[in-house]
């Protein structure tokens, strides 16, 4: 066999990478973070008729400028704000626009600073490009020390990565906390990136506000965003990051190396998307958020269980008090056929918490959570 590079070794052997490969007849699955709605028909058509009008050819390394468009007509309407197409690069999915980033702006020895537990592509992204991750421990209620947020802040920090809502905690950031990250991005020189992939997937009275609002920090800020779970469009492969020009410039040029161009008749689905109307993503939303208030009636009937609210995505992150490892954890529930993500594959602050995605049907929902009551019931 060949040898390994250092790179995906690394890759490898990170928790994200650990998961299994046979899933077991019966299992209850909520591990995965994706929505169980079709793509709305609106969206399949306008691709089918990309197609038909002979869209089929490579696209501008941008992204087509139709789409372009879309965005910043979605942004004023989203956040009231004006951008133009030269602030958006169009990128193979949101983790494309990750990659992208961290190609585009660390070195070895740069630091990236990410709240821990947190998505954890981001972790990989930078180790893969030399950087090194500073996880900061959140709080309780996954909302971020600013104190310790502070400290790991050095000459060498580049970049904070952070999502909101999040991914695994469900957590949005207060208004508050994204003018302060944007005040400390400007005082201490480093580029904030804001991953808001789930931004329209906020429950109850929950206000988000977008970095690309704040005016301060728009020279040194990205908006990175996806269509994946917005419109229900995991496998249509698009994602998009919205910044000053300068930044665009720079960040194209390694996305075009690595993909020449997203495919461009998903890129012209998206733009239906984007623009066209929105209902579909409001009538999705609703139904995310009776689900949310069943798990949680659920997972609040779990003895030894502390699970912070769930205030946008599809995900609650329940910290356990049993002895068993978080890994250990998602093994243990594997066999009692219900499965879930391992809190750590998030970080080392994600030790005792395991992740459950309610993006599937009522039915699984009640099915699995009995049966995690049962599991959890059992280890007591
Ligand atoms: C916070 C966050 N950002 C980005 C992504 C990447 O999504 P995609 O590459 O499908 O656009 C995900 C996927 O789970 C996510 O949870």
């Amino acid at each position: 066999m060949f040898v390994l590079s250092d790179r995906v070794k690394m890759l490898a052997g990170s928790e994200r990478s650990q998961r299994p490969m046979v899933i077991p007849k019966g299992a209850i699955r909520l591990e995965m973070g994706e929505p169980d709605f079709p793509t709305p028909a609106h969206i399949q058509e306008a691709a089918a008729r990309a197609m038909r009008d002979n869209h089929t050819h490579y696209g501008s390394a941008y992204g087509e400028m139709a789409l372009r468009e879309a965005i910043c007509t979605s942004l004023k309407r989203d956040f009231g704000v004006e951008r133009k197409p030269e602030n958006v690069l169009i990128t193979s999915g949101g983790i494309a626009g990750i990659h992208t980033i961290c190609a585009t702006y660390l070195n070895a020895g740069d630091e990236v600073v990410l709240p821990d537990p947190e998505y954890s592509a981001y972790a990989d992204s930078v180790s893969l490009f030399g950087g090194t991750p500073i996880f900061v421990p959140l709080k309780d209620d996954f909302h971020i020390d600013f104190s310790l947020l502070e400290k790991s802040i050095s000459k060498k920090t580049r970049i904070l990565f952070v999502s909101s809502p999040g991914n695994p905690t469900g957590r949005v950031l207060y208004e508050d906390e994204v003018r302060r990250l944007a005040r400390l991005a400007v005082e201490k020189d480093f580029l904030l990136v804001v991953d808001e992939t789930y931004h329209r997937l906020i429950y109850s009275s929950t206000k988000l506000l977008s970095v690309c609002q704040i005016e301060e920090v728009k020279d040194r800020s990205i908006l990175l965003n996806s269509f994946s779970k917005t419109y229900a469009m995991t496998g249509w492969r698009v994602g998009y990051i919205v910044a000053d020009e300068p930044l665009i410039k720079q960040m194209v040029t390694f996305h075009k190396t690595m993909t020449i161009c997203p495919n461009v008749p998903a890129q012209m689905a998206c733009a239906a998307a984007a623009a066209g109307p929105q209902d579909c993503v409001e009538a999705m939303r609703r139904e995310y958020e009776k689900r949310k208030i069943l798990v949680t009636q659920k997972l609040n009937e779990i003895q030894g269980l502390t699970t912070p609210p769930c205030d946008g995505a599809f995900y609650f992150f329940p910290r356990y008090e049993h002895a068993l490892t978080s890994q250990k954890m998602r093994e243990y529930l594997f066999t009692k056929g219900i499965l879930v993500r391992s809190g750590t594959e998030f970080g080392a602050g994600g030790e005792k918490h395991f992740r459950i995605c309610f993006a599937t049907s009522t039915e699984t929902l009640e099915k699995g959570l009995t049966r995690l009551k049962q599991a959890l019931d059992e280890l007591t």
